[in-house]
């Protein structure tokens, strides 16, 4: 019999892609989500890829009254848990949200796992959890920075929090440390839908291209780099949802020796800024409009990922270049046309 995959968050846009990979791999997914920064069409777009339409409630992980019910009533063999507020900025306005959101979800949802013996978990983390790290390409041995946001704070915290629980419980949990998701399903049926003016750079060039906005900022040209801005390590959607496909694999197959590990997922490339804007102009043969302003604050200079953990342990590569992967960015940008998610 197949297995049951409770996917929080899964309308959302890394959740979304997650959900097609599993049910493409012969799982059963169950979604909750809350439609706070997701719509429902998204069920109907998985359903036209996949042929599936995976079982879905609406509700809110802060109501523990429903998050225990959830679980009375269904039986699942693994979490993976992407259900989260994720603006940095908005972070820093609505902290007492984002703490809510982020950290009280999580304690009510594994409160409710610990009770109802599910036993395997996968976290959406961050390399922000890294903050400008000394060393780079960073690995997971690399400490926590003191978080610039209430965001970063609440990923920091969320690891905390199921480490401890892995270890008293003896459930098994991973925590998935993204580098910068970037790029749509190759169908075009799925992909990022920013509400109001994007701030990761991604939507904002596409955006820019489709005429939306008018000109990018590129946020510093005085970084110590080679061109000046800054250096992140971008990463395709649709690799990253299969590594978590590796990562449940793993948990079911009790193939991993401690409760709780960490993996990087990154491609281990850097690109600036600059880099990006150009890859963006070659594989969509397009011209981009930017100018260059001052720095954003809390920006670091440089991070990309050592990816070596979960290359070995997840036998997870990824395998879609910068290039290809901003194709598929703009192929979604211009499916959009017209639609009222960008506005
Ligand atoms: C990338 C680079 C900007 C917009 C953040 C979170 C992180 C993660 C992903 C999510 C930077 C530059 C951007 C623009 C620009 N988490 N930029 N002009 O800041 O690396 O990471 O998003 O859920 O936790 O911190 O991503 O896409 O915002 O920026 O020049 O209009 O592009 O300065 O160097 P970031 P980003």
């Amino acid at each position: 019999m197949s297995k049951k995959i409770l996917v929080t968050g899964g309308l959302g846009y890394i959740g979304s892609h997650t959900v097609v990979e599993l049910q493409k791999e012969g799982f059963d997914v169950i979604i909750i989500d809350d439609l706070s920064n997701s719509e429902e069409f998204v069920l109907d777009r998985i359903e036209m890829i996949t042929g599936k339409k995976p079982e879905f409630h609406k509700f809110d992980l802060k109501d523990q009254t429903k998050t225990n019910s959830f679980f009375q009533y269904n039986k699942v063999d693994g979490i993976i848990h992407f259900a989260a507020s994720k603006a940095v900025g908005e972070s820093t306005e609505k902290p007492l949200m984002y703490y809510r959101n982020n950290v009280v979800g999580l304690l009510n949802l594994i409160d409710a796992a610990k009770e109802n013996e599910v036993d395997n978990l996968i976290f959406s983390s961050s390399c922000t959890v890294y903050g400008q790290a000394d060393k780079l390409p960073i690995d997971e041995s690399a400490p926590f920075k003191k978080a610039e946001s209430p965001y970063g704070k609440t990923k920091q915290m969320g690891e905390e929090i199921l480490e401890d629980y892995a270890k008293a419980f003896d459930k098994k949990v991973l925590a998935l440390r993204y580098f910068n998701p970037i790029g749509a399903h190759k169908s075009t049926l799925i992909g990022e839908l920013p509400k109001g003016v994007p701030n990761n750079l991604i939507p904002f060039v596409t955006q820019t291209a489709a005429g939306i906005r008018e000109c990018l900022s590129v946020f510093g040209d005085d970084y110590p780099t080679r061109d000046g801005t800054a250096i992140r390590d971008y990463i395709y959607v649709v690799d990253l949802a299969q590594a978590h496909v590796k990562g449940l694999k793993r948990l079911l197959a009790n193939e991993n020796k401690v409760n709780y590990e960490i993996y990087n997922l990154g491609t281990g490339n850097g690109s600036t800024v600059l880099e990006v804007v150009d890859a963006f102009e070659k594989a969509n043969n397009l011209q981009l409009n930017y100018k260059i302003v001052g720095r954003r604050p809390g920006d670091i200079t440089a991070a990309y990922a050592d990816n070596t953990k979960a290359e070995t342990e997840l036998g997870w590569t990824p395998e879609t270049s910068l290039e290809e992967a901003l194709r598929t960015a703009w192929e979604w940008q211009v499916s959009l046309d017209g639609s009222d998610h960008q506005k």
